[in-house]
């Protein structure tokens, strides 16, 4: 393959410009609606609770709605479409690919696997520490095939993960979601907090080890001053506690996100050097769940790299098709890979490294290195950054803005003081409706009046992203509409 040219890319200061085509035009909606509300299974909501939300289009870091509206993606979806939505360069490449294929398995090798291999493992530069890729279709398989390889090359049946983590929905996976409400549990409608654990799945294996969460540190602590007499933070001493008390011989792997996305939390800086050193002595596997870190959202191609360590395995997906079709990945180091290389991995997945997947991930990789992604994120997040901290400092409601690169989260609080939040559950639940409007909800109402859509899954945090293709000028669009959302919660402060 030819070496990537860097072009420059959209100037940081330019507007975006209105591009989403007349996508409405012969839709009738009053139909989707009701085929929506009567036969689609919904999550996050009861039936009664469920509002059809349609959407027309998408385009670069906004959504159309049915109504013309044109909304800002200050989420970036499930922060997962990193160069945006229908990005010139992804969809030339899924064109080109439906001339060739439909549909071949994962016995085939095809140009664009064998290119999105060499594009992750050369040219991005995962790193002297990867040996192989495994191509699949989502991020959930990516962290359960992470979590099977683990267990099939230790031999060990236990996975330590944290508290606030959240690693996929499945049956098998939902045990590893040390944030309690995203267990795909069920949360009531009604107004009490009852819920259910689905039966059996957080299996006595899954063990959670604390949140590296400074703020509100979950084993008492304050930082740096949590830390003893050669440095090691409180939270890796318990983590250390943990793995000894369970026996690290019967551990397959510490399970993490290197920034939690769901719970969204970024560790203190030595977290992960303190985490690697500890792993390796106890000689136990890193397993890195990177399905919403990777690929730039930090400002470096993965998280591990922010923290200058590397991983056993890695899982991607996410960012690596910049969603724009189904594809995920699992990496494993040269060591682990030397040992599969010895057996027949007796299984197989339909839409794994599925032909029009792998084209969409080497449009996307291509696109990124040719418009020198990284340096962008960086710079659209350090501004973003400035203006996130100044609402904490001008806001009573914002307790901490925190983040990297195009990941951030603002803390809201009755008290800057007292740090006490909105919602006493805060991330041990998912919130159930009660009579009290989630903190989050007030300030996401306001932006979608805004024009704005916000993540605002947990009661008092809300979550921020754009597609690394954002302008300042977009940027600043989402901070006015936090300024006024902020403002009205603002009132409920003590
Ligand atoms: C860190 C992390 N791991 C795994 C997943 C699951 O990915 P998917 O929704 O593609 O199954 C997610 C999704 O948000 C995630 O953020």
């Amino acid at each position: 393959m030819s070496k990537i040219e860097v072009k420059p890319a959209k100037q940081l200061d330019e507007p975006t410009p209105p591009g989403a085509p007349e996508a409405s035009a012969g839709v009738d909606w009053e139909q989707v609606r009701d085929w929506d509300q009567r036969y689609v299974f919904h999550v996050l909501a009861t039936a009664d609770e469920y509002q059809s939300n349609p959407v027309a289009s998408a385009d670069g870091c906004y959504v159309t709605l049915a109504d013309g509206r044109r909304i800002f993606d200050f989420a970036n979806q499930l922060i997962c479409v990193n160069m945006g939505h229908r990005h010139p360069k992804i969809v030339a490449a899924i064109r080109e690919a439906t001339d060739k294929f439909g549909y071949v398995w994962e016995g085939m090798t095809t140009e664009y696997r064998s290119r999105a291999a060499k594009l992750i493992m050369e040219d991005i530069g995962v790193g002297e520490w990867a040996g192989r890729i495994r191509f699949l279709s989502t991020g959930t398989e990516a962290v359960e095939n992470m979590v099977l390889f683990a267990k099939l090359y230790s031999g060990r049946r236990n996975i330590v993960t944290r508290t606030y983590d959240y690693h996929g929905w499945t049956n098998a996976l939902s045990g590893a979601n040390g944030v309690r409400g995203y267990r795909s549990s069920l949360a009531s409608g009604s107004g009490d907090q009852a819920h259910v654990d689905v039966p059996d799945a957080p299996s006595a294996n899954y063990h959670y080890a604390p949140a590296p969460h400074c703020y509100r540190c979950p084993i008492g602590h304050t930082y740096p001053d949590c830390k003893d007499e050669s440095g090691t933070l409180a939270c890796v001493r318990a983590t250390e506690h943990l793995i000894r008390s369970i026996g690290p011989e019967s551990v397959a792997g510490f399970l993490t996100e290197p920034a939690q996305g769901a719970g969204m939390i970024h560790p203190p800086k030595e977290y992960f050097s303190q985490i690697r050193e500890m792993t390796k002595r106890l000689d136990v596997l890193w397993l890195d769940d990177e399905v919403m870190t990777g690929f730039g959202r930090l400002g470096e191609w993965f998280g591990y790299k922010v923290y200058d360590v590397t991983p056993d395995i890695m899982a991607v997906a996410k960012g690596l098709s910049s969603s724009s079709l189904p594809a995920a990945g699992v990496v494993l180091s040269k060591e682990v890979a030397e040992f599969f290389d010895q057996w027949r991995f007796n299984t197989m997945s339909t839409f794994g490294s599925h032909p029009l997947g792998m084209a969409a991930v080497c449009g996307n990789l291509e696109a990124m290195l040719e418009e020198n992604i990284l340096e962008r994120v960086r710079d659209l997040g350090a501004y973003l950054g400035d203006g996130l901290k100044d609402l904490e400092e001008r806001h009573s409601c914002v307790g901490l803005a925190s983040g990297r690169g195009l990941m951030w989260s603002l803390e809201l609080v009755r008290s800057k003081e007292t740090r006490e939040p909105f919602i006493a559950v805060d991330r041990y639940s998912t919130y159930t409706r009660t009579e009290e409007t989630p903190a989050s909800a007030i300030v996401g109402r306001i932006c979608m009046e805004e024009g704005v859509a916000i993540g605002a899954f947990l009661p008092n945090s809300i979550r921020l992203a754009t597609a690394f293709v954002a302008t300042k000028a977009d940027l600043d669009l989402g901070l006015a509409a936090l300024d006024k959302g902020l403002t009205e919660l603002d009132r409920y402060c003590d």
